[in-house]
Formats: structure tokens, sequence, C-alpha cells
């Protein structure tokens, strides 16, 4: 874990891949200079991240030096028409949301080798302006990437800054400003040497030791009131957890994901009475979670479990149907196995198949036992009891 007081970004190849629509701009951009050129993603994937003038030499050697800036910089300008014109998401997935998240918590700033104007072309796409702190590149001052580094530190009083990029330029340029280096590991280039790799660009709050579980859940803002998710993140974000459930290898990681959240959701829980922190973190069909504690009430009667608080937020949002829910218990620190009451077991039937619907009673991410709903509950009494009545 990198422990960091800034977080400076590279753009291409590490928030998003324009190489499409820039091949594409500057096709035509040369074109209309008289020259007829095949430009691919590809291609422009192993010249990104270098400076202006470098790409111009790379690409065009054949021209004089007089006529080839020009003819890059009008390859810019059109590029630039053609990004701000488009209306398809070229960002790498959770991109502007794990920003904004980390933004809450860090200075987040942008510095790359790109031309003056496509930083905040970036950010006003992504809709991450209010939340950039600040952004430097090659084409505003003619520095390096590595002068650029030391530079946005200095002038905002970073004392441990952490750079994130995709290429071996970005880690020399890290390097050069000597501060530490993760290397988006799903973007243009092959790194060796970097202090920490992400597969994700949402895996950088965690690299950073900058999140906890319910970090990546609506649920948390409810508590924590810094962080707004509207149902429908939530919902496009954990969605392929139902679809993962439903393979061998997939559903261990959707139950070790659950268990985290049922044991972080322990936090949530308003216990003072009995001290016995129970969490719930219940996935629905439709692939949405909700989490859940236990709220004691004076009136100790009035008090409602874990699992029924996870239940009823889910079903007040308009979820029907349950696939599987996580619990876990204990007083402080320690842990035991909670498993649900009676009346949570009645109201998790209520919304779901008890054969399918799998319960969860756990210590840990990996230790817990596994039940199904009608093991817990047989010969159970449900919605369909009408039908014996007609
Ligand atoms: N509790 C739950 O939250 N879930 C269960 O299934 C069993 C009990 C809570 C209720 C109360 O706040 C505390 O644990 C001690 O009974």
């Amino acid at each position: 874990m990198i422990k960091a007081d800034a977080i400076l970004l590279d753009v291409d190849g590490t928030l998003w891949d324009s190489t499409e629509l820039v091949a594409e701009a500057w096709m035509q951009s040369l074109k209309e200079d008289g020259i007829e050129r095949k430009i691919t993603a590809a291609q422009l994937k192993g010249l990104f991240g270098r400076p202006m003038d470098a790409i111009a030499d790379l690409l065009l050697p054949e021209l004089e030096p007089e006529k080839r800036y020009p003819a890059l910089e009008r390859c810019m300008e059109r590029e630039e028409k053609i990004l701000a014109e488009n209306t398809k998401n070229i960002a790498y997935p959770g991109v502007a949301e794990t920003i904004r998240r980390l933004a809450a918590k860090i200075p987040v700033c942008i510095v790359s080798n790109c031309q003056s104007g496509y930083i905040e072309l970036v950010m006003e796409k992504l809709g991450i302006t209010d939340v950039i702190a600040d952004h430097e590149c090659f084409g505003n001052n003619g520095l390096q990437k590595k002068e650029n580094i030391a530079l946005v530190a200095a002038r905002n009083g970073y004392k441990a800054p952490v750079y994130v990029g995709d290429i071996r330029g970005d880690l020399e340029a890290a390097r050069g400003a000597g501060i530490p280096f993760i290397h988006a590991s799903y973007g243009f280039g092959h790194v060796e040497g970097a202090d920490a790799v992400i597969g994700n660009f949402t895996d950088l709050p965690g690299a950073l030791g900058l999140e906890t579980a319910l970090d990546s859940y609506a649920a948390v803002d409810r508590f924590t009131g810094v962080e707004r998710y509207t149902a429908v993140d939530h919902y496009t974000q954990l969605k392929p957890m139902t679809e993962l459930a439903e393979t061998e290898k997939g559903i261990a990681q959707v139950e070790r994901e659950l268990m985290t959240l049922a044991i972080a959701a322990r936090e949530c829980a308003y216990a003072p009475y009995s001290g016995y922190q129970v969490g719930a973190a219940l996935l629905t069909e439709d692939g949405r979670v909700y989490i859940g504690g236990n709220i004691e009430n004076a009136s100790y009667g009035a008090t409602n479990c874990a699992e029924r608080t996870a239940a009823y937020k889910a079903v007040s949002e308009g979820a029907r149907r349950f696939r599987m829910i996580a619990i876990s218990g204990g007083k402080g620190k320690k842990l035991n196995y909670a498993y649900p009451c009676g009346i949570c077991r009645q109201v998790l039937r209520e919304f779901s198949d008890p054969k399918r619907m799998i319960v969860l009673v756990g210590i840990s991410p990996t230790e817990y036992k596994r039940y199904t709903l009608e093991e817990l509950l047989p010969d159970s009494f449900g919605p369909d009891f009408k039908k014996g009545m007609d």
C-alpha cells in the first residue's frame, strides 16, 4: 500500500482511451493537407504519452519540420473538435465516480504530456472539472512530465504525491520527480518496476489504502454524509454480481464480497443496549446490494435486526426478490456466528425462493457457513399460501 498526500493522474491509457477517435481525426486532417495516411488506434497507443513534437517526428518523418509540426497542430485541432462532439463513453469503467470519491479525501490532479486544452476537455467530458485540484501539461509550458509533476507538487505544497500512469515514460517521469508510481496495467504499456499495479481504475483507492469495503456502495453516504450515489449508479455498478452468482467460481467471489460488506456494515449498527453489533449485506435478484445494521431501542422490543434493516431498505427501494444475504455479528471486534432470528428468516422468506436464497453466517470474508433459506426455515409459510384457499 502506498501512503500519499496527493494523486497525480496521467490521461491517455489511464483515464480514457481516445485512440479510435484521435486516429480518425488525424487521418481526416492529414487528408486535407494532401497526406493520405492510414493511422490506427494501435499505432497511437504506441505513440501516446510522448510530447507532441516527438509524436510528430515519429509519425511524419518524411515531412520537413516546418510542415511537420503545423500538420500535427492541425491534427490536434481536429482531434479536439471530434472529442468535444463525441458522445460515446471512452473512459475506463468507474473513472469519474472513483475520482469523485477520491477527491473527497485527497487532492487529485492531472499531469500529462498533452497539448493545451486537452485536460480541460477530458475533465469536462468526464464531469470532474469541479473536483480536480490542479492540472498541468507539456502544451502549456513545454516542460517534461517529470518537471510538471514536480511543479504541481511544489505549487500545491504536496509532500508525498503519487503518479498514476500506464506507460514506461510515466514510470520514468515519476522516478525523475522522485515520487512513487502506480501502473494502470489496463492501459497502453507494459511496465516493470512500478510500486503498485492496478488492473482497473476502480482499484486505485484500495492501492492507496483509501477505501473501506463500504465506500463502493451507495449505502455508505447515509452514514457518513460524504458521498452521494444514486440508486441507479448503485444498480449499474453491482448488476454483475447476480450474474457472477450463477457460476461456481463467481459465487465464491460474490460470497466473499457480501461477507466483507456484512462485516463492514456492523459500523452502521445502533446497539447501545446489547453492545452486540450485527451487519448484513443483502443481494437482490436484480443486482443491488443493501447493507444494514441492527437498530436498538430503549424500549427493547422495538429493536430491528440487521437483516431486516437491509431487507426493508431493499424493499422500500423497489426490490422484491432476494438472492443472498451475508450476516456477521459480535461485540466490538470479536465476531461470532450470528444466525438470523426467526422473524428475519420469515421476512427473507417473503421475498425469495427458499431453495434458491442463500444465507451466509460468518466471522470473516472467507470464514462463513452457507445455508439455503429452506435449511434454516423448512416447510415455511410464504406469500403463496393463498393458493390453497381458493
Ligand atoms: N440481532 C440482529 O441484528 N440479527 C439477528 O438475527 C439476531 C439479533 C440483533 C438484535 C439486537 O440488537 C442484538 O442483535 C442482540 O439481540
